[in-house]
């Protein structure tokens, strides 16, 4: 019986050896512990056993059970660190190693024109406001003086998605919106956004480009009014230097019309090839709110006087940053982009 208890230690032993892991060695010990252990033999061998010799087994029992215990532990220790120790090695850090590099996005540089341009106008009181960009012909053409038959609706070849809606022409027709819901209160708001006309794209022309509009309207507002308001935007945005010139021109929903110039910023007026040799810039169109426009949209023009402006924000960027082909904008091309 000793003998047997003797040579399944040694298995044991053995088994113990080759467990290589946690759930190996929880094998064993239900091999040897468990209900199905080769003791159970000796446990029958028991019975028949007499009283002293049934002593000596019950300690020899105990005593294996012992030992296959302390082992069985011994070994879960060893095997853990190793794990452990396997684990390290597997996620070990190089801490030296270099960084990535993450690339950061920018903003658009029209999105960039477009705040300064904001944060000038909100400098000056004026406030941000929207429209949308599918517009119906009545708000797009009729309520800034353009009825039906007009050729200047020829003028601005149109997107139409039926005869009712178009992709708005100009940013324009939020001065109408603007003017219904302030209902007769004084007004003084820029409008970005997209516009779209049906135009063949190349170098300086885009079926679709941003706008700004502004629109001022109070009682006694002049011509002085419009022209020192942009006077100061454009020295906030090309410098302190710069004057600004009007020559007559004609929209049909301002009256009188003017065509906005500004010094050329490159040459500071003394002719350039950005200027084409004349010394100035034509940057905006603008010009005081027709009478009937200020009435359609709810404002008595005998009491009520408004200025407006349209700039476009593709024509500004391309002459400050020397861009020569409008389509730069729209490409994606991170090359462009990221020069901003
Ligand atoms: N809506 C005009 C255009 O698109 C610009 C403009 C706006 C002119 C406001 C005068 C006043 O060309």
């Amino acid at each position: 019986m000793t003998e047997r208890l003797m040579s399944l230690k040694t298995e044991v032993m053995e088994e113990l050896k080759k467990a290589a892991s946690v759930h190996e060695l929880n094998a064993v010990k239900a091999r040897y512990l468990g209900k199905k252990s080769p003791l159970q033999e000796v446990l029958a061998l028991m019975k028949e056993a007499d009283p002293e010799e049934k002593k000596e087994l019950g300690k020899a029992i105990n005593e294996f059970k012992g030992f296959v215990e302390r082992e069985l532990e011994e070994r879960l220790k060893a095997i853990t660190e190793q794990e452990i120790q396997k684990k390290l090695e597997s996620e070990r850090l190089d801490v030296t190693l270099p960084g990535k590099t993450i690339s950061l996005g920018r903003l658009h540089p029209l999105t960039q024109i477009i705040q300064e341009i904001e944060d000038i106008c909100i400098g000056m009181g004026y406030e941000i406001a929207e429209g949308p960009e599918i517009e119906t012909d009545h708000y797009n053409f009729e309520l800034m003086n353009l009825p039906k038959g007009h050729p200047a609706r020829e003028m601005q070849d149109s997107f139409y998605i039926d005869v009712v809606n178009l992709l708005r022409t100009h940013t324009s027709p939020v001065q109408a919106r603007v003017m219904q819901k302030a209902g007769g209160k004084p007004i003084r708001i820029i409008s970005p956004g997209k516009v779209y006309r049906r135009d063949n794209d190349d170098a300086t022309h885009s079926h679709q480009f941003m706008q700004i509009e502004g629109l001022v309207v109070d009682k006694d507002i002049t011509m002085t009014d419009l022209k020192g308001t942009l006077a100061l935007l454009m020295r906030k945005m090309f410098g302190d230097e710069l004057e600004i010139r009007f020559r007559p021109s004609f929209f049909p929903f301002t009256e009188p019309s003017v065509e906005v110039d500004v010094t050329c910023f490159k040459c500071g007026g003394k002719g350039c090839p950005l200027c084409k040799g004349t010394g100035w810039l034509e940057v905006l169109g603008a010009g005081m709110v027709h009478p009937n426009v200020l009435r359609m949209s709810g404002y008595d023009p005998e009491e009520n006087q408004g200025f407006a402006f349209g700039l476009g924000i593709e024509r500004i960027a391309m002459m400050r940053y020397g861009i020569d082909d409008i389509r730069y904008f729209y490409l994606n091309d991170p090359r462009f982009l990221k020069q901003f």
